[in-house]
């Protein structure tokens, strides 16, 4: 069977580190691997207006500011398909024959549409679209027959019931059409939820406590300099904890063995640091700028990447342009099986006609 990746973004802002460690790293790599044979990475606009419906001006802004992320992580679009899911009609189509095989309270059940209605204030009123998002990155996968889903911890529940509903339509129609994907989660813990500046658990654009791809060294030196780290480490010689240390956590996240050699030959590894830490004796300021060494040499070829593309922006609105052409002609093929099974293809079986006629002839 084709290995065929299927994934991608809200365009609600720009993509920052936890994006990048949580995701955007390994599709890099795994699109880098060759082994498969289709990659598919897409803007999901049409999932944002779920929740940003009145607001359709900042998902178009920043359309804009995924695609160059995406490029400046180095997808390469000789590779892999960038394309934008609101034009591609077929996913739409699909999601309506889906919502056939979706109950209610399985939406309800469902943990991450669960917590973004309290995050949102949807309890008392929430919009069906938004309530039925679930269903429509199921079709977002499957439409592209993607087995391999490489996403963030809280795209779990989805990928779950995206399973659900290619079981229950393959056993209902009786059909091997739809092909159930599997998800891939960063194999790093430090990855799965990446922190906020902040030590908060989660980093995002509200909270302010974000470190984007596309800002600049000097933003990136503050934001790490002013990292949360332990409250209680005061002075240089006062033993230092690890746990919710930010400035640990990303070192977990972004620190490679040969980076102790080149920013700092005191040590061997990241468990000498820690153990140093831990002891006292070692400053807060000497890690961070570690930690800073470290991320600048992951993100500086990022910026460099991004500032190429960003001299010829009509480039990459004929990428995706060519992506959305390329997407959807492997969209209409699979929705002309997926209906075939259904048997809503009217006019292509002849043998229905036949038997019609046959019908009234007796
Ligand atoms: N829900 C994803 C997010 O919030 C975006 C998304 C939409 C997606 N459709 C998808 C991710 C299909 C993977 C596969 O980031």
């Amino acid at each position: 069977m084709a290995k065929t990746i299927l994934t991608g973004d809200r365009p609600t802002g720009k993509l920052h580190i936890g994006h990048y460690v949580g995701s955007l790293r390994r599709r890099v790599e795994l699109q880098n691997s060759g082994e498969f044979d289709k990659i598919f990475i897409m803007i999901a606009d049409a999932q944002a207006l779920t929740d940003n419906f009145e607001n359709p001006e900042k998902v178009r802004q920043n359309i804009i500011e995924v695609a160059l992320d995406y490029l400046s992580v180095g997808l390469d679009p000789k590779v892999s398909t960038l394309f934008i899911q609101s034009q591609i009609p077929e996913l739409t189509e699909l999601s309506f024959y889906y919502m056939n095989l979706v109950t209610v309270s399985r939406l309800q059940r469902n943990p991450t549409v669960k917590s973004e209605i309290q995050m949102r204030n949807f309890e008392a009123s929430i919009p069906v679209g938004f309530f039925t998002y679930p269903i429509s990155q199921a079709a977002d996968i499957t439409l592209f027959k993607g087995n391999v889903v490489p996403v963030g911890e809280d795209q779990e529940p989805m990928i779950e019931q995206t399973r659900e509903i290619v079981r229950k339509f393959n056993s209902v129609y009786n059909t091997d059409v739809l092909v159930e994907p599997e998800i891939l989660l960063p194999d790093n813990k430090a990855c799965l939820r990446l922190p906020g500046t902040d030590g908060k658990a989660k980093m995002s654009k509200s909270l302010g406590n974000c470190i984007y791809l596309s800002d600049p060294e000097e933003e990136v030196r503050k934001k790490v300099m002013s990292m949360y780290t332990d409250p209680t480490h005061l002075k240089v010689s006062d033993p230092g904890h690890l746990e919710g240390n930010t400035v640990f956590t990303y070192l977990d996240a972004f620190c490679k063995p040969e980076h102790f050699a080149e920013y700092l030959p005191d040590y061997e590894n990241l468990d000498e640091l820690k153990a140093h830490y831990q002891r006292g004796g070692l400053g807060d300021v000497k890690v961070k700028k570690f930690l800073f060494a470290v991320m600048q040499e992951e993100l500086s070829p990022i910026r460099a990447r991004r500032a190429e593309w960003e001299k010829d922006i009509p480039a990459v609105y004929e990428i995706l342009q060519k992506g959305c052409e390329d997407a959807r002609a492997v969209g209409q093929q699979t929705l002309a099986e997926v209906k075939d099974a259904m048997k809503i293809n009217y006019f292509s079986d002849a043998e229905l006609i036949r038997a019609q006629q046959e019908k009234y002839n007796a």
